[in-house]
Order: C-alpha cells, then sequence, then structure tokens
C-alpha cells in the first residue's frame, strides 16, 4: 500500500507563471519578500539548455505547521519507526557494481533488522533475511563473495538461490522438511545501479514507489558512474537531525561562511509533491552571493570564493579573472569545462552549465540523498542506531568514468575523534561535511532542551523537511 498523502493547494512562491518558452525568462510571480535570484531564471539563461525536468518547478508547498521535538529523540517515536515505518519502506541496500559477479554479497543492516543481496548465477539478485534457519546466526557478518550459504556456527548451508542445501546430521533434525527450508526472501529490486529492499509483502514496486522521480532523471545514468569511496561515520544524534542537515540551504551562511559568497542560499529552489510521498529535491545554483551578506560581494569575490574550493586549480591564475563581458557564473562554467576535462578526461563541452556548477539533490524517503549533478557527486544514507540518540550517516561519492569501470573504492569507517575534514578521499568535500557534522549533536542536545518542544520550519526553504515529517506521520497511522 503507497503512503496515504493528502494534497494542499498551496502554490510555491518560486513556480514560474509557465514553463515553456526557454531561454525566455520567467520572472515567477512570488509572495516572499527577498529572493534576490530567481532559479528559473538562472536556469533559463544559461547558454546549454539543462535537463528538461529542472525548468519545472512543483508548484505545491506543505501546510505550515512545527514540527515536534521529540520526534527526534522519544524513544517511543523511536520504536514506531522501527515498527511501522522502517518495515515497510524501499531502502536503499547498495550498489550493484558493488557486486558484480555470482556469489557477491552486501550485508545490510538495519532498524534491528539484517538482510543479504546476493547476485545470482545469472546476474539477477536475491535478498534473504540474514538469519540462520538453524539456530538464528547471521550467515554473513559482513559483505564477501561465496560460492554458497553457509552458516559458520553449524554448517548449515544454502545455494545461493536461498534453496537447502546441506544440513549436517540430518538425522537429528526430523522436523526439518527440506522441501519447506529455502531461506525467506526479502524483495528486493534496482534503479540507476542503486539496489533497494523493502521487508514488506504488501508495499507498492520500487517503480510505483519512486514515482515520477524515475522519469525526471531520464538525464541521469548513474550507470556511467563507479563509486568512489564510501564513509561511513557514527554520530551522536537521531537519524533525522542528520538528514535535515542536507535538504536545506537555509544553514549555508552560517555553517559554511565560505560558501555564502558563492551561492544565493535562502534563493535555492525546493520542489515537493503533493501526489509523491517518497521524494523531493531541491536546486542550488551558484554564481551569486547569500542574499545575507552585506555589502554585496562583487563578481569578481564570487568567482574567487568558488575557485578557491572548487577550482584551486585556477584560483589566482590569469584564467582565473573575470573576462571582458563575462559574469562569475559564465567565468565559472569556463573554468569548470577545462578543470573537469583535465580531472576527469571527460569531453564536458556540451554538458549544461547547471550540471557543471549546481547543487541538485533529491530525497528518496525515507534515507537516501542523492545529487545527480556532476558538481556534487554526493550521496548520503542515514540509518537510526540503538537508540534515538545515536546513527550512522554515510557519504558516498559517485564519480564519472571513461572507458573500462573502474573498482569500486575503499570503505572508510571513522574511527573516534577522526573528523570528516581528515579523509583525503573526500577532497574538498571533507572539510564541508564537518562542519554540517559539527552540528548534529548539539542539534541533538538543543533539542531536548527546547521550552516549547516545537521546531519553527520556514514555509518554504524547509518544505522538505515538513513533506517528509508528513510522509512518515502517514506510515505511523497506519
Ligand atoms: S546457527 Fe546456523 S548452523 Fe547453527
Ligand atoms: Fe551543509
Amino acid at each position: 500500500m503507497a503512503a496515504d498523502f493528502e494534497p494542499d493547494q498551496t502554490t510555491n512562491p518560486k513556480a514560474p507563471a509557465s514553463a515553456a518558452g526557454f531561454p525566455e525568462p520567467t520572472h515567477p510571480p512570488h509572495h516572499l519578500e527577498g529572493p534576490s535570484v530567481h532559479v528559473q531564471d538562472v536556469l533559463r539563461h544559461d547558454p546549454i539548455r539543462p535537463p528538461e525536468t529542472l525548468l519545472e518547478p512543483s508548484d505545491y508547498v506543505p501546510p505550515a505547521r512545527p514540527i515536534e521535538a521529540s520526534r527526534y529523540y522519544s524513544p517511543e517515536f523511536h520504536q514506531q519507526e522501527v515498527e511501522k515505518m522502517w518495515s515497510r519502506v524501499w531502502q536503499y541496500a547498495g550498489w550493484a557494481y558493488d557486486v558484480p559477479n555470482p556469489g557477491d554479497i552486501i550485508v545490510y543492516r538495519n532498524a534491528g533488522q539484517s538482510v543479504i543481496v546476493v547476485r545470482q548465477r545469472d546476474g539477477s539478485l536475491k535478498a534473504f533475511r540474514n538469519s540462520c534457519l538453524h539456530r538464528g546466526r547471521e550467515l554473513c557478518g559482513a559483505d564477501t563473495s561465496q560460492a554458497q550459504l553457509r552458516c559458520p556456527y553449524h554448517a548449515f548451508t544454502w545455494s545461493l538461490d536461498g534453496t537447502s542445501k546441506w544440513i549436517p546430521a540430518a538425522w537429528d533434525f526430523p522436523q526439518i522438511d527440506r522441501a519447506n527450508f529455502n531461506l525467506p526472501e526479502v524483495r528486493v529490486d534496482q534503479w540507476n545501479g542503486f539496489i533497494f529492499i523493502n521487508l514488506d509483502d504488501d508495499a507498492p514496486s520500487l517503480a510505483t514507489y519512486l514515482g515520477k522521480m524515475t522519469k525526471q532523471w531520464e538525464d541521469w545514468d548513474f550507470n556511467k558512474r563507479f563509486r568512489a569511496v564510501t564513509v561511513v561515520k557514527e554520530i551522536n544524534c537521531n537519524w533525522k537531525t542528520a538528514l535535515d542537515a542536507f535538504i536545506e540551504t537555509l544553514h549555508v551562511y552560517a555553517t559554511h561562511p565560505e560558501a555564502a559568497p558563492l551561492t544565493p542560499d535562502t534563493d535555492s529552489q525546493y520542489d515537493v509533491y503533493s501526489d509523491e510521498p517518497h521524494f523531493s529535491r531541491f536546486h542550488s545554483i551558484v554564481g551569486s552571493p547569500s542574499p545575507n551578506i552585506d555589502p554585496k560581494p562583487n563578481q569578481q569575490d564570487v568567482l574567487d570564493a568558488y575557485t578557491s574550493v572548487y577550482l584551486p586549480e585556477t584560483f589566482g591564475t590569469p584564467e582565473g579573472e573575470l573576462r571582458e563581458g563575462e559574469n562569475a557564473r559564465a567565468a565559472l562554467a569556463r573554468l569548470a569545462r577545462d578543470v573537469y576535462k583535465d580531472r576527469l578526461g571527460l569531453d564536458v563541452t556540451d554538458m549544461p552549465v547547471t550540471e557543471l556548477l549546481d547543487g541538485t539533490e533529491y530525497m528518496v524517503f525515507p534515507h537516501f540523498l542523492v545529487w545527480p549533478s556532476l558538481a556534487n557527486p554526493l550521496s548520503y544514507r542515514f540509518r537510526p542506531g540503538a537508540t534515538p540518540d545515536s546513527c550512522t550517516w554515510e557519504t558516498f561519492i559517485f564519480m564519472p568514468f571513461q572507458g573500462e569501470r573502474p573498482p569500486s573504492g575503499p570503505v572508510i569507517h571513522l574511527q573516534p575523534g577522526q573528523k570528516l575534514s581528515d579523509i583525503a578521499e573526500l577532497g574538498y568535500v571533507g572539510p564541508i561535511l564537518q562542519q554540517d557534522a559539527d552540528n548534529l549533536e548539539f542539534m541533538q542536545n538543543g533539542m531536548k532542551a527546547s521550552a516549547s518542544g516545537l521546531l519553527q520550519i520556514s514555509r518554504y526553504q524547509e518544505s522538505r523537511i515538513r513533506h517528509y515529517h508528513d510522509v512518515l506521520e502517514s506510515y505511523l497511522s497506519r
């Protein structure tokens, strides 16, 4: 069953009057004070047409309301999530290219459950409860590759397809009927190289669950990416506390001050849909400063703010200077084309400016975030810990490649006290993510200290937070 979801007629203040007419400016009507830049205007002035879906903002904003802080720390709420939400949703369980060969296995643990995803001899995938039918040991303790599924404890054995293969001292288990002793399957499906599992036999298909997100992704093919690195961090906050840090750009000015001169952080476009419970997105442009900055940086300052972090090869060089008639966005596009060609060996001559520079981010409910543009090849997953005050936050970097697919990169587990900024494989992203991480424990503590017990959520910029809470509520109320 799909989650119940109540549509609302509230209008998105930044939706253009018409999505047609590229490259004409749209000057969208709005009812909020202050937007200095309209994403649609910028995209429609770019010299190479963006993916069509980016020219189609949502016209929906979920009704404004505060959110109870207790949803982030109450053990009872945590337990409700485990019982009623995690047991029913499609969950990103792993990357298909990490298990290319028969017998390759992903172990996916979440919310007290454990599942193995097993590459079959015919190339398909099957998933099983990671629990031995003898006395319940996990069949696999970690990602592995093996010719059969043999429990390490007493060697009960199943074929890769889950059929019972061997029972030690079978004479002593007269109660076991081998014909009914196959491993219980878990639903598994994949999209764009991402493997999802669902513990609910009655849930809608993955395609139904993702809805029109798959159509929106027609121009983005992650089968042409490889997983360059995964970084795993345990953190003392609720999984939603961590998630919330990545689905709005309102925090850029305060949390990432070095980025504020290069992006109009409070003017990002947020798309949620009245009829799409399981995804939302934002689009954040670069090339003009945060409206919070006074005095306003000039265009060379904007350019320098970007190149110093993202394109250091060009910072302070003659190429990094604005040319006659160029604005910062045009200069950044020029520089990014050269740098990405040098760094990646990719010809990005025809790639839309927005894909070279901007941040587009999708959220797949409940816990997977993925950025399709080349500028930010990031993905995140947030899994709850044993208590509402802990979670596991994973960052994945999916890079494009040319020619033969490179092998997947390492999985790095941060040690206590180690910072994301210490991880060389994360490059310039590491220090930025560490800035995000530095808020999270304080968020978790502060929410508990709140006098009102309420989080104030902005109507538009934090609408994705409200949206997923509404969807979460629809699962909990069933
Ligand atoms: S628990 Fe698996 S073989 Fe005994
Ligand atoms: Fe951030």
